[in-house]
């Protein structure tokens, strides 16, 4: 079959962000950051307070890291050196599903076997030594209401996330009531943090000019060191690093495939902007547009991921081959090539207009840091799947950011920090205890 023209079009049109749609969308999230400051209730993030600034890089010492937060849980023994240098001493990575075995993350899922597969993967960690004491730093990668850096009540699962008995918890009794199941009593949960401030924390102990943490894999969200919040039960320097929760950023205009994927997801009217970015949710809007080219429409194309998308990008062959297997084993059709160069364009589209509405959220925040003064010369720390390998984003994230920036774009790049939310816990636990 060809696709039709014209509803390719139209699809394509849905998919773009021209330069005036990502200026509102920065000038719209200031805004909100402004709202926020003044009553979080008025702004459409939650901008939850992490009771950390920024480390010396002077935090020393041998620390755990358990990350949580997205299809791979990591438990990591850190030795941290000083002068933004660090060891790995222990790694565990376990999947939270394996299919036909376990599912820790499914409806049906309890609290109790989640943390009892996280209590095991941290007894792994110390390999069974449950005498020498350890300090731990947990990031947990979920919006969680803080009062101070230990007690972290989560209050609403995203990423499809369903297990029960969690929502409405402090996940560190959790993680110790089932520390304690196993016999281990020597491992005591010291900070929990959010994926973005480990990031940040992690990037800030070995660079300086960074203020501004992200995600952008599965799920995404950001984070930035807000200098006017301080509070006695605070830890670091220089103010309160403000998880904003922005995958929940809703003043911003859905397409139709946008608005139709929310009311079939797992929480509708939730995390709006996260829906239109991250990587656990570009790969369905992809799934819908091409179904409707299929006239197929409603049809779910099962399996079809980020990383299929990122293949199909990537092919630059005349022949589109590996576009084609893929479209064959996940969508079960054989097309022709110039409906094969269409799926390409589509899956660009959607890439680049993430990567563009991404970058306007950045520049939000360094405009509101920078007020009424000139933007200081920093970098962006991000981590995260889609960031580091998705063909287009990078590229984007600089383009997006002249076109907003103009001539200060030179004072701001954007920087991979691998592993970012693994380390940062341990420089958490690190100054917490220190
Ligand atoms: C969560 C955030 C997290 C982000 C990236 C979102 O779904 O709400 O807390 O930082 O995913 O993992």
């Amino acid at each position: 079959m060809a696709f039709d023209e014209m509803k390719f079009k139209d699809i394509m049109g849905e998919f773009s962000a021209t330069t005036e749609m990502i200026r509102e969308v920065a000038s719209n999230f200031r805004k909100d950051l402004q709202l926020g400051l003044k009553d979080v209730s008025s702004s459409s993030m939650r901008m939850l307070k992490s009771y950390v600034g920024l480390p010396t890089g002077k935090e020393t010492g041998e620390f755990l890291a358990l990350d949580f937060g997205g299809t791979n849980v990591r438990v990591i023994r850190y030795r941290l050196e000083g002068e933004g240098h660090s060891k790995i001493i222990r790694h565990v990575a376990e999947p939270l599903i394996v299919a036909g075995e376990y599912d820790y993350v499914g409806k049906g899922s309890t609290a109790e076997q989640m943390f009892d597969f996280l209590a095991k993967l941290i007894d792994d960690t110390i390999e069974g030594d449950h005498e020498t004491k350890f300090y731990l730093g947990h990031t947990f990668s979920f919006p969680s209401s803080q009062d101070d850096l230990n007690n972290a009540k989560l209050i609403i699962w995203t990423k499809e996330f369903a297990t029960s008995g969690v929502e409405g918890e402090v996940v560190n009794d959790l993680l110790t009531a089932a520390l304690k199941r196993r016999g281990i009593n020597n491992v005591e949960p010291v900070a929990v943090i959010n994926d973005t401030v480990a990031v940040l924390l992690s990037a800030a102990y070995k660079n300086s000019d960074i203020y501004v943490g992200s995600i952008y894999a599965t799920g995404h969200n950001t984070c930035y060191l807000e200098p006017s919040i301080h509070d006695p039960k605070g830890v670091g320097n220089g103010g309160m690093i403000l998880n904003l929760e922005c995958g929940n950023f809703m003043k911003l205009t859905p397409n139709r495939f946008d608005t139709a994927f929310d009311l079939k997801s797992e929480k509708p009217g939730e995390q709006r902007f996260e829906k239109m970015v991250s990587g656990r949710y570009m790969c369905e809007l992809f799934g819908m547009a091409i179904a409707e080219l299929l006239d197929e429409e409603g049809k779910h194309y099962d399996g079809l991921t980020a990383v299929d998308m990122s293949m199909i990008i990537s092919d630059i062959s005349e022949n589109l081959e590996k576009v084609s297997e893929v479209i064959e084993s996940k969508v079960g059709h054989k097309l022709e090539v110039d409906d094969l160069k269409k799926i390409r364009e589509l899956a660009s589209a959607i890439v680049i207009r993430s990567a563009r509405l991404v970058t306007a959220s950045y520049v939000g925040i360094i405009w509101q840091r920078a007020g009424d003064g000139e933007i200081v010369p920093q970098h962006v720390a991000v981590d995260g799947s889609v960031y580091e390998k998705m063909p287009l984003v990078q590229e984007n994230i600089k383009e997006a950011l002249g076109e907003l920036l103009g001539k200060d774009a030179e004072k701001v790049d954007t920087i991979l920090d691998n592993g970012g939310s693994g380390l940062g816990a341990a420089i958490a636990a690190a100054m917490a205890v220190q």
